[in-house]
């Protein structure tokens, strides 16, 4: 198992910045997860660990130990990327025997290798068919096999499940997972998908223009982003401008709020700031009599009448948007019963998941 560490890695394109001096840590035998839009640097920022860029700045190093000089050969990183590259004309026992026989391995020798790790990614038996003969997630699974047959110190996986439907997609992140697991491998894999990175990982990372915005276990992210911007893009939340009264409420046009104990650095400032208020942790309350009075609804702390404006049935969840006398408000309800539009509600907003953060002006618009 390698811990990875990036120490201030610069990347331009063409005297184009791409990379600004990013930091980061990987622990060993982690499952690491990079979010972040199209184009901020994920696949430079894994072409660079790989070896196949070279940085203008900065330092990488495995286990303490700089890799810039080494070749990408000389790296032993397992790789899949979101076009699944396997050898056309190479059945799926010489794809995943390549790089053993890279090595000087013969195709015999390989066999049992080969074998086990077909064997992990469900394709025990399929070793003389063609990619040609293979489905798409079939072939995803080759690529991982591919990737793994090496004993890799690394795994860097580039969007390994964009190309999927949405049921294999779920099939094969927990074949993912669960031969991460089984390896010990780290891992440092790119998504665009922000449920795939909450299952898979141990720690993920934010990142926009270039830059780490955010690293952290996946509830640290979505319980307490550091700005709008990192909010946003983790999808479903409402961010309500506030002044905070004291460490633990803030003024809004919902009336006083109750919030999770503001960190020490935004309650020194005073500054104007938002409330993070995720859409799956507004509870619906079934209607009250006494809803049409907002006023006396806002008193109990935390509690508003609302009312339905639209309500959306997707699956198992329904999405609606409510109106609280003026500010709008996104709810995401796990449950069978359905408001239906004009209905009045009381919602009631947990204070623990009640987030302070920076009002950094810049929200992320996908
Ligand atoms: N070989 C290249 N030459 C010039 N510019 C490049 C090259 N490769 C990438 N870029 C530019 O660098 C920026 C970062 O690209 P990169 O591929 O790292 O983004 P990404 O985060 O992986 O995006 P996506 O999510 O769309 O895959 C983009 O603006 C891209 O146009
Ligand atoms: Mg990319």
């Amino acid at each position: 198992m390698t811990r990875v560490h990036i120490e201030g890695v610069s990347k331009s394109y063409d005297a184009h910045p791409v990379l600004h001096a990013l930091d980061l840590m990987v622990d060993a035998g982690y499952f690491f997860t990079l979010l972040g839009p199209s184009g901020c640097g994920k696949t430079t920022l894994l072409r660079l660990i790989a070896g196949l860029l070279d940085p203008d700045a900065g330092d990488i190093r495995f286990d303490g130990e700089s890799v810039l000089s080494r070749p990408p050969e000389g790296r032993n990183i397992g790789m899949v990327f979101q076009q699944h590259v396997l050898f056309p004309h190479m059945t799926v026992e010489e794809n995943v025997a390549f790089g053993l026989r890279m090595r000087g391995t013969g195709i015999r020798e390989a066999r049992p290798k080969v074998n086990e790790v077909l064997e992990m990614v469900q394709l025990a038996g399929y070793n003389r068919r063609f990619p040609r003969q293979l489905s798409g997630g079939q072939q995803q699974r080759v690529a991982l096999a591919r990737a793994v047959v090496v004993d890799p110190v690394l795994l860097l996986l580039d969007e390994p499940l964009s190309n999927l439907d949405a049921r294999l997609r779920d099939d094969m992140r927990a074949l993912l997972r669960s031969v991460q697991r089984s390896l010990g491998i780290t891992t440092i894999c790119v998504t665009h998908d922000q449920t795939e990175a909450i299952e898979l990982s141990d720690r993920m990372a934010v990142m926009f223009d270039g830059k780490i915005a955010q690293e952290g276990s996946p509830a640290e992210l979505f319980e307490q982003p550091v700005s709008a911007m990192v909010a946003e893009f983790l999808g479903s939340t409402n961010l309500l401008p506030a002044r905070l009264l004291d460490r633990s409420h803030a003024e809004t046009s919902l009336g006083p709020v109750h919030v999770r104990s503001c960190p020490d650095q935004l309650y020194a400032a005073q500054e104007d700031v938002l409330l993070n208020i995720r859409c799956e942790h507004i509870a619906i309350l079934p209607a009250v009599e006494d809803a049409e009075a907002p006023s006396l609804a806002r008193l109990a702390g935390n509690h508003v009448a609302a009312e339905v404006v639209s309500s959306v049935y997707r699956g198992g969840l329904v999405f609606y948007r409510m109106n609280v006398d003026g500010t709008p408000l996104s709810v995401i309800d796990r449950s069978d019963r359905q408001f239906v539009p004009g209905a009045r509600v009381v919602l009631r907003i947990p204070p623990e998941h009640v987030s302070v953060i920076r009002d950094d002006a810049r929200t992320f618009s996908s």
